[in-house]
């Protein structure tokens, strides 16, 4: 343990240990996309609990297509500033510090209070179906293809809701580049299709990507954290692989780095699996050697692995989902050599939010 729950510094924050509660969608703010009492409440329970390092739920950044779900969180106007300060004080006065991940959902788009039309890369819908514990959509609407002025207006909201993180005092910024949400869309074969500059190669399709770490980078100026989370599979094709492999990634990984990215935080199906054909190399492996970048590691880690996961990745926070869910003292119970719960997902049904977790709680006596 003695590693893992000593302090660190990532990123230039002092944390108290190298657990970060890993982003999690809860879609519990108000109708209006404010962060409420029950967030905030929800998230001190993490900081309580012991992470180092809380992470956000995917929050939107603008008032045109990038909210993907009802009772999502936004940071685009005064009032959601000031129901993510309520947050952002009550986790620090637990003693952690906490990053909000920005997102635009593209064409993972199942609810939105500015309009029915969702943007992406092109007129490509996700695989699979919309997730029923985010809301009741049974089929996806299919995206329109985003003109070069509907990008350029979605690298702004990106650029503006990092701006108004900073004001709320959050710690830094993660974008989400993950998941099969808008900047992973235009990075994959499957939703983008473009013929323009922004389709195609590789060094094309990461256009946007790069645009959008240059211009948050911009807007909250040199010394203030900022990362992007990347996959390859998404929420609905945890399958996906990037046709140029592992080269591919790397390339990626070399260009946000070099837009001014602190910090990459990859996920994967198990953080250290194999992620690429004919390569033993995970996702996490490859950003790890290409140096020059801090690293957060998800996907899988529990109490079993977290110790070998610290020494293979020995600079690396290790990102907790599921086992966060069920245990929010997660890190506390691992110091203290307390039973770990596995996550009942009964407690995300029928929707995955705050209310209907505090109900199976009280009914579960857990
Ligand atoms: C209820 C739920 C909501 C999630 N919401 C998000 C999200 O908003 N942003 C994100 O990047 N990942 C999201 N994820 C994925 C988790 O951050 C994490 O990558 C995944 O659960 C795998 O890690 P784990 O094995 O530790 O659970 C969500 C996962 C769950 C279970």
């Amino acid at each position: 343990m003695s590693n893992l729950t000593q302090p660190t510094t990532f990123t230039g924050m002092k944390l108290d240990n190298r657990f970060a509660l890993a982003p999690m969608t809860r879609t519990s703010a108000d109708p209006d996309g404010t962060p409420n009492g029950l967030m905030a409440d929800h998230y001190e329970a993490y900081a309580r609990g012991g992470f180092g390092l809380v992470i956000t739920e995917g929050t939107y950044t603008d008032e045109l297509a990038s909210q993907g779900y009802a009772n999502q969180p936004g940071i685009i106007n005064d009032q959601q500033i000031e129901g993510w300060k309520t947050v952002v004080d009550r986790v620090h006065a637990a003693g952690s510090k906490i990053v909000i991940q920005l997102m635009h959902a593209g064409a993972q788009f199942q609810a939105n209070r500015f309009t029915d039309q969702p943007l992406a890369p092109s007129a490509v819908s996700p695989k699979g179906q919309p997730l029923g514990f985010y809301g009741d959509q049974t089929a996806w609407t299919l995206p329109m293809a985003m003109t070069e002025e509907d990008i350029r207006a979605a690298i702004e909201g990106f650029a503006k809701a990092a701006a108004n993180a900073k004001a709320a005092g959050f710690d830094g910024i993660e974008l989400h580049g993950a998941n099969g949400y808008l900047l992973n869309q235009f990075l994959s074969t499957h939703f983008n299709h473009r013929k323009d500059g922004y389709g195609g190669a590789l060094a094309n399709r990461l256009k946007v990507v790069i645009g959008t770490v240059r211009a948050v980078r911009d807007a909250v100026g040199p010394d203030y954290p900022v990362g992007i989370r990347l996959s390859q599979g998404t929420v609905t094709d945890p399958e996906y692989r990037l046709p140029e492999g592992e080269d591919g990634f790397r390339q990626i990984v070399t260009a946000v780095r070099d837009a001014g990215a602190d910090f990459i935080h990859t996920t994967d199906g198990g953080v250290d699996q194999p992620a690429f054909e004919g390569s033993e190399h995970s996702l996490a492996s490859v950003v790890q050697e290409t140096g020059g970048v801090e690293l957060v590691i998800n996907g899988g880690i529990d109490e079993t692995n977290s110790q070998s996961l610290a020494q293979q990745f020995p600079q690396a926070l290790l990102a907790v989902g599921k086992k966060a869910l069920a245990n929010p003292d997660f890190v506390q119970r691992l110091k203290d050599g307390k039973a770990i719960a596995d996550l009942d997902f009964a407690m995300l049904q029928p929707k995955a939010t705050i209310t209907n977790e505090l109900a199976w709680r009280k009914a579960n006596a857990a």
